[in-house]
């Protein structure tokens, strides 16, 4: 019988499209360590994983009947795609899923981080409030303000539609022109023109630390920082650095570069709002984004690739080891990807 590997407990419902298949499922919680991922994989056909369980290239070589990866998951740096499409595995994931409620929390991080909220409450909690006070607590507008949007995909044109309802001037930079209203072709002009800056680009070779120190020198003392996107795509010890020493006002963070430890130095700087990565983080999407991978899978278990959202560029070759033995019936046929 097919095996496909589930590396977490998914809801029923979100498994039924992999109905008919053999499950095979952590005994914990907490999924697979790196080891028993290795020692898993030799046996299975279909991985449906999280953005946390590292899809190596050493994963993908363990599984010789590996066809495809499933990534509970928009971004896939976890998943080492070139290994995969050597392999003739196919990756699929879950994107257009999330953008909603992945925006609803970087506005959230952005007024969050604008209004100091995050030490506000720690010290209200913490019976540090004293009464109201004229020059307490004092953030940032955030309405009116000019935010940056560094990538411009679908989760950053979310957060657009969110920012013009605050009356904020609105742009945007992208490697590529996007040829649409607010387009700023270079990425220091965006980062000093820019009141509060939203990172909404994913996380490769080319984004590794594109905002470091002198990218957020550019920023200045006045300014706030939002991250949901990947934690690395930001030098972590260089924001620290200008949170601590006053030379940014504030930031707000989904997400680290090495989840789920957090830089001690964020930990304990001032005026940053610390999240654990939990932008999509309501019932119905990560529902939904469960199902979309279960399904992305199934779909190229029965040679419907095509049907599924896929990472790598091409389908497995004709004639590769990882292609099905099964023969296509009708509702089968391939149709043209989404
Ligand atoms: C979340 O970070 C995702 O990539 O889906």
């Amino acid at each position: 019988m097919t095996a496909v590997l589930v590396t977490r407990r998914l809801p029923e419902p979100a498994l039924a499209p992999l109905a008919g298949y053999e499950l095979r499922l952590p005994s914990g919680e907490n999924g697979f360590t790196a080891a028993e991922l290795l020692d898993a994989a030799p046996g299975v056909e279909a991985i449906l994983c999280v953005l946390s369980d590292q899809i190596t290239a050493a994963v993908i070589a363990a599984a010789p009947r590996l066809r495809v990866v499933g990534n509970i998951a928009v971004g896939y740096d976890n998943i080492d795609v070139a290994a995969a499409e050597a392999a003739g595995v196919v990756v699929v994931n879950t994107p257009g899923i999330l953008d909603e409620a992945t925006a609803d929390l970087a506005f959230m991080l952005i007024l969050a981080a604008a209004r100091g909220c995050g030490d506000a409450e720690r010290d209200l909690r913490a019976g540090g409030w004293t009464g109201w006070s004229l020059n307490g607590y004092l953030g940032r507008d955030v309405h009116g303000a000019t935010l940056g949007l560094v990538g411009y995909g679908r989760i950053a044109r979310a957060v657009a539609r969110r920012a013009s309802g605050f009356d904020m001037t609105v742009l945007h930079h992208t490697r590529t022109d996007t040829g649409m209203p607010g387009y700023v072709p270079d990425l220091d002009e965006l980062l000093t023109r820019a009141d509060i800056i939203s990172v909404h680009v994913p996380y490769t070779a080319a984004t590794h630390h594109l905002i470091g120190a002198r990218e957020l020198a550019l920023l200045g003392p006045e300014a706030v920082l939002v991250n949901t996107a990947r934690g690395a795509v930001v030098d972590e010890a260089a924001l620290a650095a200008a949170l601590h020493e006053n030379r940014l006002f504030g930031a707000g963070l989904d997400v680290y570069a090495n989840e789920p430890s957090v830089h001690p130095g964020l930990l304990s700087a001032p005026r940053t709002v610390l999240l654990p990565h939990i932008g999509s983080a309501t019932a119905r999407t990560r529902m939904r984004m469960a199902r979309v991978a279960a399904e992305g899978v199934a779909a190229v278990l029965a040679n419907r690739a095509h049907d599924a959202t896929r990472v790598t560029a091409v389908d497995p070759p004709a004639g590769s080891r990882r292609e099905s033995p099964a023969k296509l019936t009708d509702d089968q046929e391939p149709r043209e990807a989404r």
